[in-house]
């Protein structure tokens, strides 16, 4: 699946940005809360708006935070899948209870340098694992393949019937780094300035999608 960022896009313009894209899988939208991330973009409001103006799934990516208090409020929103960091939350199993009983999929997310081998178990209550593959808070960075091997230990673990995920890569997804999170396992890839700073949008959601298909059939 491809999960265009609209990070990268312009924040007057949402709904054009998510029309831009109608051919993609998620609508990965970055809460950022100038706390956990040196960032600061949109919250619930724009949430709800975006929900009304598109069709397509929201992937609300909470770079927040406190999530356990803020989390489930995506998820009534009508957030497809909501997705929060593990370095933020206190009791993120509950967290995940929450987000699901009020009708998203819940995700995990890890920045760089967290491990993930500590959380195996606990990601038996998520649907979804975001490896991120740049510190968080900015588009346009480059992509860090040195975070890879976590998706690879991920994949096993989904592939021995240990884990059942999807699993996201967030960071640097372009035409030259999406064939090696595709061979390391991913099958979720968000992409910002690779989808909205391209000319086409949409065609560049298909060329993505093109080339993590193959890499994943390889
Ligand atoms: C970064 C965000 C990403 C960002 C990716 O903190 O989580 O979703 O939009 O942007 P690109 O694809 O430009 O690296
Ligand atoms: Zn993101």
């Amino acid at each position: 699946m491809i999960a265009p960022s609209i990070l990268s896009a312009d924040f007057a313009n949402l709904a054009a940005a998510a029309d831009a894209v109608a051919g993609s899988d998620w609508l990965h939208v970055d809460v950022m809360d100038n706390h956990f991330v040196p960032n600061l973009t949109l919250g619930p409001p724009v949430v709800k708006s975006l929900k009304a103006a598109t069709d397509l799934p929201l992937d609300c990516h909470l770079m927040i935070d406190d999530p356990d208090r803020w989390a489930p409020g995506y998820a009534e929103l009508g957030a497809a899948n909501v997705t929060f960091h593990v370095e933020a939350a206190t009791d993120p199993v509950q967290t995940a209870r929450a987000i699901r009983r009020a009708g998203a999929l819940a995700g995990l997310s890890v920045k760089p340098g967290t491990p993930i081998e500590p959380y195996l178990e606990i990601l038996r209550e998520f649907d979804t694992l975001l490896v991120m593959t740049v510190e968080p808070g900015f588009g346009g960075q480059e992509f860090m393949a040195e975070v890879l091997p976590k998706v690879r230990t991920a994949r096993e673990q989904v592939r021995s019937g240990h884990l059942r995920l999807f699993l996201e890569v967030d960071g640097g997804i372009a035409q030259d780094t999406i064939e090696a999170a595709a061979e390391a396992g991913a099958d979720v890839f968000v992409a910002g300035s690779a989808v909205f700073g391209a000319d086409d949008p949409g065609r560049a959601v298909e060329a993505l999608r093109a080339q993590a298909r193959g890499a994943m059939t390889a």
